[in-house]
């Protein structure tokens, strides 16, 4: 269904587009385009000779766009999973934002299957149209796999629990094949760690990032992102959780400071022949106001990276 009944509310908007864009002549890469939040205020600031490159795997957030489209011509979007910008020029982008996760109306569409909330399938793929759906892997899984993804992608400390108690159903042969299914098994099995959350959050979180590989998408697209920008160019990345959070500043770190391990002398020579490619320019997490405003803000944080002078190598 193409929708018109679902808002998205965008989390840092008018931060991550200062912090973005520096030319208005430039050429952007909004790899999340969403609903489209980011990407207005961004084409709001450019000239009638600035570009702007939108990417989503969801073709329903690709169908919204479709009037942005239509109506500027500075606009185009891609049916794509990000990690696709790999293939731009490099030093043609004058500033990549990435809004990670999922969008509202994504959450709020209970045929989806990405809320514990709402009965729906049990699929949560971004992109529908390619690969598995949750159900469809939980249907083959065996119990270890599935207890590695609860734990590495969930931070869930029951994980070994949650995935004997789905193994144990199926070889009951009750039905997994709704949200509704699972967030009841996940209840029935443990408590939520913290007071007011779903036993199922972590479990729907763990599944979520595994079915569209979201942490492989995002490091794929960093490892594209410091050649596509040109001189100056911004890296600017909002995350909303420690698992992606860590990533973007483990990547920002290891291009911007050298990295020498001083009981190997192998170390001193890379770290002297190493090439620095960005510039940490901090991070940024929404004002209070924001939170109160938009409380899936809260656990928001923007970090932003500058494209170094190519070829900047450590003076030795
Ligand atoms: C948090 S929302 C972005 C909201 C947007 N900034 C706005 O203001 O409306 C994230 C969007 O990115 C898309 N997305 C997430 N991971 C993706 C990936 N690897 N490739 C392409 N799109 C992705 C999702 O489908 C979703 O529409």
């Amino acid at each position: 269904m193409v929708d018109t009944q679902w808002t998205h509310t965008t989390v840092l908007l008018q931060e991550s587009i200062d912090a973005a864009v520096t030319d208005p002549n430039g050429t952007y890469i909004d790899a999340t385009y969403g609903r489209g939040g980011h990407s207005r205020l961004l084409l709001s600031k450019l000239s009638p000779s600035g570009r702007l490159i939108a990417f989503d795997r969801d073709h329903e957030a690709v169908a919204n766009a479709q009037t942005l489209v239509a109506s500027d011509p500075r606009f185009s979007i891609r049916h794509a999973a990000f990690s696709a910008m790999a293939d731009i020029a490099p030093a043609s982008i004058t500033g990549i934002l990435m809004d990670l996760g999922i969008s509202s109306p994504q959450v709020d569409d209970a045929a989806r299957g990405f809320s514990f909330m709402r009965d729906g399938p049990l699929d949560m793929r971004m992109d529908a149209s390619r690969g598995q759906s949750v159900a469809e892997w939980l249907s083959t899984a065996t119990t270890a796999r599935m207890a590695e993804v609860i734990h590495d992608y969930g931070e869930e400390r029951h994980a070994r629990l949650i995935a004997t108690a789905i193994t144990s159903s199926r070889e009951k042969k009750i039905p997994l094949e709704r949200t509704t299914d699972l967030a009841k098994i996940v209840a029935s099995t443990i408590h939520g760690r913290e007071a007011g959350q779903h036993p199922a959050t972590r479990t729907f979180q763990a599944f979520r990032i595994f079915i569209n590989d979201e942490l492989g998408e995002l490091d794929r697209a960093l490892a594209a992102a410091p050649d596509l920008l040109c001189a100056q160019g911004r890296l600017a990345v909002i995350s909303f959780h420690s698992l992606e959070d860590r990533r973007v500043k483990q990547f920002i770190a290891a291009h911007s400071k050298e990295m020498f391990d001083p009981r190997s002398p192998q170390s001193l020579m890379r770290s002297t022949e190493s090439k620095l490619k960005l510039k940490d320019l901090g991070r940024i997490k929404p004002s209070a106001a924001e939170v109160k405003a938009n409380p899936r803000s809260r656990s928001a944080v923007l970090r932003v990276a500058e494209r170094t002078a190519f070829n900047r190598e450590r003076a030795s």
